[in-house]
């Protein structure tokens, strides 16, 4: 696996690879690799003749300052997990190298409706800085195909938008959550919880698991605010926002009827730490 540091490495590496019409399959990270990162990788590994990483911690799509700050880092065990599920490549620049002009943002990205609910109202400017570096990324990697983790889901939508506004010719796969044996979705921040939070954690997905059924017989309405009160009655557990939306627009829904692809997406402070994870209704 080649480490890549910088831009005029990666486009000679790239232009490699176009040269002898080599499929590039691309998986951005941050980082602070789990499984289920291994599992886009392993995922872009079997659809591609190349895949490339990166690996960089965005400064430009953390609205807080002490979140950029904690935020895991790990590069050496990553580099040898990416090196064992088959990497061709891992692009891990320095900030300096991604944003010579500095991390200011002089563009604003088009990222329709999708990105002004959930996370883009709770986390301003958040949507523009992912936009941002990801289009970088699209620029410099020029890949036929970018795979993204569900847990994310408005995220992969706000990309969407991204790459249509921007007329990115990219293929953008979503692929499936991944969770630990007790249902905790996979993320880098369980890295900061403490035992007695990871041990509680569970209790987000097994809110919105009893949520599905729950819903059979209960509003929109009724099934919010069951998941919000069950996670709140946890210890250390607050419930930022729970949305029941529409999968494609993102738009809340007040009724089932309403939409063919319900979606309830949820950001929970454990303590400190902030975990986000989504349950699919219909
Ligand atoms: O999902 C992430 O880890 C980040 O938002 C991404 C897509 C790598 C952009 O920094």
């Amino acid at each position: 696996m080649q480490i890549i540091r910088s831009v005029g490495e990666l486009a000679d590496y790239v232009a490699m690879q176009r040269r002898h019409h080599h499929a590039i399959g691309f998986v951005p990270t941050m980082g602070a690799l789990h499984a289920g990162h291994i599992s886009l990788v392993e995922r872009a590994v079997r659809d591609n003749e190349v895949t490339i990483v990166s690996v960089f911690v965005n400064p430009t799509q953390f609205n807080n300052p002490s979140d950029l700050a904690t935020y895991p880092r790990k590069e050496e065990e990553d580099f040898r997990m990416l090196a064992g599920a088959g990497v061709s490549a891992v692009f891990a620049p320095a900030v300096e190298e991604m944003y010579p002009s500095g991390t200011s943002r002089d563009h604003e990205y088009k990222l329709g409706s999708a990105a002004e609910v959930m996370e883009g109202k709770y986390r301003p400017g958040h949507f523009q800085g992912v936009a941002q570096v990801v289009h970088r990324l699209f620029d410099l990697v020029r890949p036929d195909r970018a795979y993204f983790g569900e847990k994310d889901f408005q995220q992969i939508a706000v990309i969407r938008n991204m790459v249509e506004s921007e007329h990115v010719d990219v293929e953008i796969i979503a692929c499936p959550i991944r969770r630990a044996a007790d249902g905790l979705a996979l993320s880098s921040r369980n890295a900061l919880l403490s035992e007695e939070q990871r041990r509680r954690a569970p209790g987000i997905y097994a809110a919105l698991c009893e949520s599905v059924d729950y819903s059979q017989s209960h509003t929109v309405q009724e099934t919010h605010d069951m998941v919000v009160e069950r996670i709140n009655n946890i210890p250390e557990m607050r419930v930022e926002y729970y949305e029941i939306v529409d999968g494609r627009t993102l738009m809340p829904i007040s009724e089932w009827g309403e939409s063919d692809f319900a979606v309830g997406c949820i950001t929970v402070y454990n303590g400190d730490v902030r975990l986000i994870d989504n349950i699919r209704y219909k």
